[in-house]
Protein backbone atom coordinates (compact mmCIF):
# COMPACT_ATOMS: atom_id res chain seq x y z
CA UNK A 1 0.00 0.00 0.00
CA UNK A 2 0.71 3.39 -0.57
CA UNK A 3 3.15 5.19 2.32
CA UNK A 4 1.24 9.26 2.45
CA UNK A 5 3.68 11.31 4.78
CA UNK A 6 2.50 14.79 5.76
CA UNK A 7 5.30 17.45 6.37
CA UNK A 8 5.06 20.80 7.64
CA UNK A 9 7.93 23.16 7.31
CA UNK A 10 8.19 25.88 7.79
CA UNK A 11 11.42 28.98 6.63
CA UNK A 12 14.31 29.33 9.62
CA UNK A 13 18.26 28.90 9.38
CA UNK A 14 18.52 24.84 10.03
CA UNK A 15 15.34 24.07 7.42
CA UNK A 16 17.33 23.39 4.21
CA UNK A 17 19.59 21.08 6.38
CA UNK A 18 16.73 19.57 7.95
CA UNK A 19 14.70 18.97 4.58
CA UNK A 20 17.61 17.15 2.60
CA UNK A 21 17.93 15.07 5.63
CA UNK A 22 14.43 13.70 5.63
CA UNK A 23 14.49 13.82 2.05
CA UNK A 24 17.43 11.67 1.74
CA UNK A 25 15.91 9.16 3.70
CA UNK A 26 12.43 9.09 1.95
CA UNK A 27 13.63 8.91 -1.68
CA UNK A 28 15.31 5.18 -0.42
CA UNK A 29 11.18 4.08 0.02
CA UNK A 30 9.33 3.00 -2.80
CA UNK A 31 5.67 3.93 -3.37
CA UNK A 32 5.51 7.06 -1.22
CA UNK A 33 3.88 10.24 -1.82
CA UNK A 34 5.26 13.14 0.14
CA UNK A 35 3.10 15.54 1.05
CA UNK A 36 4.41 19.58 2.43
CA UNK A 37 3.17 21.72 3.78
CA UNK A 38 4.84 25.34 3.23
CA UNK A 39 3.83 27.30 6.77
CA UNK A 40 4.27 30.89 4.63
CA UNK A 41 2.13 32.29 1.67
CA UNK A 42 4.15 30.86 -0.86
CA UNK A 43 5.99 27.82 -2.02
CA UNK A 44 9.98 28.03 -1.68
CA UNK A 45 11.84 26.83 -4.97
CA UNK A 46 14.82 25.50 -2.49
CA UNK A 47 12.40 23.35 -0.74
CA UNK A 48 10.52 22.25 -4.00
CA UNK A 49 14.01 21.16 -5.71
CA UNK A 50 14.72 19.04 -2.88
CA UNK A 51 11.34 17.59 -3.22
CA UNK A 52 11.84 17.53 -7.49
CA UNK A 53 15.58 15.61 -6.70
CA UNK A 54 14.16 13.11 -4.35
CA UNK A 55 12.13 11.22 -8.14
CA UNK A 56 9.23 10.66 -5.03
CA UNK A 57 5.73 11.59 -6.20
CA UNK A 58 4.59 14.35 -4.26
CA UNK A 59 2.89 17.54 -3.41
CA UNK A 60 4.57 20.85 -2.19
CA UNK A 61 1.23 23.39 -1.33
CA UNK A 62 1.73 27.11 0.98
CA UNK A 63 -0.80 27.50 3.89
CA UNK A 64 0.22 30.09 6.66
CA UNK A 65 -1.14 29.32 9.89
CA UNK A 66 -4.10 31.08 10.75
CA UNK A 67 -4.97 33.07 13.68
CA UNK A 68 -6.00 31.09 16.66
CA UNK A 69 -3.82 28.00 15.82
CA UNK A 70 -0.66 27.20 17.51
CA UNK A 71 2.49 27.55 15.30
CA UNK A 72 3.68 24.00 15.39
CA UNK A 73 2.64 22.47 12.42
CA UNK A 74 -1.09 22.04 13.26
CA UNK A 75 -2.48 24.39 10.91
CA UNK A 76 -0.53 22.62 8.04
CA UNK A 77 -1.24 18.77 8.98
CA UNK A 78 -5.21 19.90 8.90
CA UNK A 79 -5.14 21.10 5.22
CA UNK A 80 -2.89 18.09 4.44
CA UNK A 81 -6.14 15.72 5.56
CA UNK A 82 -8.34 17.90 3.93
CA UNK A 83 -6.51 17.44 0.49
CA UNK A 84 -5.66 13.73 1.41
CA UNK A 85 -9.61 13.34 1.61
CA UNK A 86 -10.04 15.68 -1.77
CA UNK A 87 -7.78 14.10 -3.92
CA UNK A 88 -6.96 10.49 -3.06
CA UNK A 89 -7.28 8.74 -6.10
CA UNK A 90 -4.60 11.24 -7.50
CA UNK A 91 -2.17 10.67 -4.74
CA UNK A 92 -2.88 6.59 -4.47
CA UNK A 93 -2.03 6.61 -8.31
CA UNK A 94 -3.16 4.03 -10.39
CA UNK A 95 -1.45 1.35 -8.78
CA UNK A 96 -2.69 1.60 -5.59
CA UNK A 97 -5.91 0.86 -3.65
CA UNK A 98 -4.57 1.56 -0.16
CA UNK A 99 -2.77 3.52 1.83
CA UNK A 100 -0.79 4.56 5.17
CA UNK A 101 -1.00 8.13 6.81
CA UNK A 102 1.83 9.06 8.40
CA UNK A 103 2.66 12.67 10.03
CA UNK A 104 6.89 13.22 9.39
CA UNK A 105 7.84 16.36 10.97
CA UNK A 106 10.77 17.84 9.45
CA UNK A 107 13.57 17.69 12.14
CA UNK A 108 13.10 14.09 13.03
CA UNK A 109 15.47 11.54 12.23
CA UNK A 110 14.16 8.62 10.73
CA UNK A 111 15.58 4.74 9.88
CA UNK A 112 14.65 3.90 6.28
CA UNK A 113 13.49 0.76 8.45
CA UNK A 114 10.58 2.64 9.88
CA UNK A 115 8.74 3.17 6.32
CA UNK A 116 9.63 -0.04 4.98
CA UNK A 117 8.45 -2.64 8.12
CA UNK A 118 6.61 -0.35 10.09
CA UNK A 119 4.25 2.18 8.09
CA UNK A 120 3.66 -0.23 5.32
CA UNK A 121 1.78 -2.70 7.43
CA UNK A 122 -0.33 -0.45 9.32
CA UNK A 123 -3.75 -1.53 8.84
CA UNK A 124 -5.38 0.38 11.32
CA UNK A 125 -3.30 2.33 13.59
CA UNK A 126 0.00 1.53 14.29
CA UNK A 127 2.49 2.31 16.95
CA UNK A 128 6.04 2.21 18.10
CA UNK A 129 8.80 3.64 20.11
CA UNK A 130 10.22 7.06 19.56
CA UNK A 131 13.66 8.11 20.91
CA UNK A 132 15.02 11.59 22.60
CA UNK A 133 11.04 12.65 23.43
CA UNK A 134 9.37 13.80 26.34
CA UNK A 135 12.14 14.34 28.31
CA UNK A 136 13.73 11.01 28.13
CA UNK A 137 15.22 8.58 25.97
CA UNK A 138 12.40 6.83 24.93
CA UNK A 139 8.92 6.79 25.07
CA UNK A 140 7.00 3.56 23.89
CA UNK A 141 4.03 1.75 24.09
CA UNK A 142 4.11 -1.39 26.56
CA UNK A 143 3.39 -4.23 24.53
CA UNK A 144 1.43 -7.06 26.09
CA UNK A 145 0.98 -10.23 23.99
CA UNK A 146 0.65 -7.58 20.97
CA UNK A 147 -1.66 -5.43 23.12
CA UNK A 148 -0.85 -1.96 23.94
CA UNK A 149 -2.53 -2.19 28.02
CA UNK A 150 -0.57 1.28 28.96
CA UNK A 151 2.13 3.39 27.82
CA UNK A 152 5.64 3.77 29.43
CA UNK A 153 6.05 7.73 28.77
CA UNK A 154 6.93 10.78 31.22
CA UNK A 155 4.42 13.13 30.33
CA UNK A 156 0.62 12.22 31.12
CA UNK A 157 0.68 8.37 30.61
CA UNK A 158 -3.27 8.32 31.12
CA UNK A 159 -3.97 9.66 27.81
CA UNK A 160 -6.18 7.25 25.59
CA UNK A 161 -3.18 7.50 23.04
CA UNK A 162 0.32 8.88 24.69
CA UNK A 163 2.24 9.01 21.85
CA UNK A 164 4.35 11.64 20.17
CA UNK A 165 3.48 12.60 16.36
CA UNK A 166 6.24 10.38 15.27
CA UNK A 167 5.31 7.50 16.85
CA UNK A 168 2.45 6.45 15.23
CA UNK A 169 0.41 5.82 11.63
CA UNK A 170 -2.95 5.94 10.69
CA UNK A 171 -4.64 4.05 7.74
CA UNK A 172 -6.11 6.18 5.07
CA UNK A 173 -9.49 4.06 5.54
CA UNK A 174 -9.92 5.65 8.98
CA UNK A 175 -8.92 8.96 7.50
CA UNK A 176 -11.50 8.58 5.07
CA UNK A 177 -14.33 7.64 6.99
CA UNK A 178 -13.96 10.48 9.47
CA UNK A 179 -13.49 14.24 8.92
CA UNK A 180 -11.07 14.85 12.08
CA UNK A 181 -8.38 17.40 11.81
CA UNK A 182 -5.64 18.77 14.08
CA UNK A 183 -8.76 21.45 15.36
CA UNK A 184 -8.40 24.40 17.58
CA UNK A 185 -10.58 22.14 20.08
CA UNK A 186 -7.35 20.03 20.54
CA UNK A 187 -5.63 22.85 22.47
CA UNK A 188 -8.20 22.19 25.70
CA UNK A 189 -7.14 18.83 24.88
CA UNK A 190 -4.00 17.09 26.26
CA UNK A 191 -1.48 17.05 23.39
CA UNK A 192 -2.38 17.19 19.38
CA UNK A 193 -1.95 13.35 19.07
CA UNK A 194 -4.86 11.95 21.22
CA UNK A 195 -6.92 14.06 19.92
CA UNK A 196 -7.02 13.61 16.33
CA UNK A 197 -6.70 9.75 17.35
CA UNK A 198 -9.63 9.65 19.36
CA UNK A 199 -11.76 12.01 17.15
CA UNK A 200 -10.96 9.44 14.19
CA UNK A 201 -12.95 7.22 16.89
CA UNK A 202 -9.92 5.32 17.15
CA UNK A 203 -9.36 2.82 20.94
CA UNK A 204 -6.73 1.62 22.56
CA UNK A 205 -7.88 -1.79 21.28
CA UNK A 206 -7.73 -0.71 17.61
CA UNK A 207 -3.59 -0.34 18.71
CA UNK A 208 -1.31 -2.38 16.40
CA UNK A 209 2.43 -2.31 18.61
CA UNK A 210 5.62 -2.34 15.88
CA UNK A 211 8.79 -3.52 18.05
CA UNK A 212 8.93 -3.31 21.89
CA UNK A 213 7.94 -6.67 22.76
CA UNK A 214 10.14 -8.51 24.95
CA UNK A 215 14.07 -8.09 24.95
CA UNK A 216 15.52 -8.39 22.06
CA UNK A 217 12.71 -6.28 20.24
CA UNK A 218 14.02 -2.92 21.60
CA UNK A 219 15.33 -0.67 18.49
CA UNK A 220 14.31 2.72 17.97
CA UNK A 221 13.75 4.03 14.15
CA UNK A 222 12.72 6.89 15.14
CA UNK A 223 14.32 10.06 17.24
CA UNK A 224 12.54 13.68 18.22
CA UNK A 225 15.36 15.76 17.55
CA UNK A 226 15.52 18.88 16.89
CA UNK A 227 18.57 20.83 15.07
CA UNK A 228 20.31 23.91 17.37
CA UNK A 229 20.46 26.82 15.47
CA UNK A 230 23.95 28.57 14.82
CA UNK A 231 24.48 31.62 16.92
CA UNK A 232 25.93 34.11 13.91
CA UNK A 233 26.25 37.12 16.35
CA UNK A 234 29.14 35.48 17.76
CA UNK A 235 30.79 34.30 14.38
CA UNK A 236 30.44 38.24 13.72
CA UNK A 237 33.07 38.83 15.73
CA UNK A 238 35.66 36.56 13.78
CA UNK A 239 37.75 38.32 11.66
CA UNK A 240 36.38 37.05 8.16
CA UNK A 241 32.58 37.41 7.85
CA UNK A 242 30.94 34.74 6.04
CA UNK A 243 28.89 35.75 2.73
CA UNK A 244 25.04 36.34 3.52
CA UNK A 245 23.16 33.04 2.31
CA UNK A 246 21.43 33.66 -1.05
CA UNK A 247 17.88 33.88 -1.13
CA UNK A 248 17.48 30.90 -3.34
CA UNK A 249 19.21 28.45 -0.39
CA UNK A 250 15.62 28.80 1.39
CA UNK A 251 16.94 30.19 4.22
C1 LIG B 1 6.29 18.49 18.97
C2 LIG B 1 5.78 17.32 18.14
O1 LIG B 1 6.83 16.49 17.67
C3 LIG B 1 4.99 17.93 16.98
O2 LIG B 1 4.70 16.96 16.03
C4 LIG B 1 3.76 18.60 17.57
O3 LIG B 1 3.02 19.23 16.58
C5 LIG B 1 4.19 19.65 18.58
O4 LIG B 1 5.15 19.14 19.50
C6 LIG B 1 2.96 20.11 19.37
O5 LIG B 1 2.94 19.96 20.57
O6 LIG B 1 2.01 20.60 18.80
P1 LIG B 1 8.38 20.06 18.20
O7 LIG B 1 9.50 19.19 17.76
O8 LIG B 1 8.49 20.68 19.54
O9 LIG B 1 7.01 19.30 18.06
O10 LIG B 1 8.06 21.20 17.13
P2 LIG B 1 8.68 21.50 15.69
O11 LIG B 1 9.48 20.36 15.16
O12 LIG B 1 9.31 22.83 15.76
O13 LIG B 1 7.35 21.63 14.80
C7 LIG B 1 6.61 20.52 14.35
C8 LIG B 1 6.44 20.61 12.83
O14 LIG B 1 5.73 21.80 12.50
C9 LIG B 1 7.76 20.66 12.05
O15 LIG B 1 7.67 19.90 10.88
C10 LIG B 1 7.94 22.14 11.75
O16 LIG B 1 8.66 22.39 10.55
C11 LIG B 1 6.49 22.63 11.64
N1 LIG B 1 6.32 24.04 12.04
C12 LIG B 1 6.83 24.51 13.21
C13 LIG B 1 5.62 24.91 11.21
O17 LIG B 1 5.15 24.50 10.14
N2 LIG B 1 5.48 26.22 11.59
C14 LIG B 1 6.01 26.72 12.73
O18 LIG B 1 5.83 27.94 13.02
C15 LIG B 1 6.69 25.84 13.58
MN1 LIG C 1 10.46 18.74 15.97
Amino acid sequence: QMIIVVTPTYKRLTRIADMIRMANTLSHVKNLHWIVIEDGNKKIPAVENILKRTNLPYTYLPFKTIEGYPKRGWYQRTMALKFIRSNTSQILGKEHKEGVVYFGDDDNSYDIRLFTEYIRNVKTLGIWAVGLVGGGYVEAPKVVNGTVPEFNVGYLPSRTFAVDMAGFAVNLRVVMNSTAVFGLHCKERYAPETCLLEDMGLERKDIEPFGWEGEKDREILVWHTKTSTPNFPKAEKNATKPAPPPETYGY
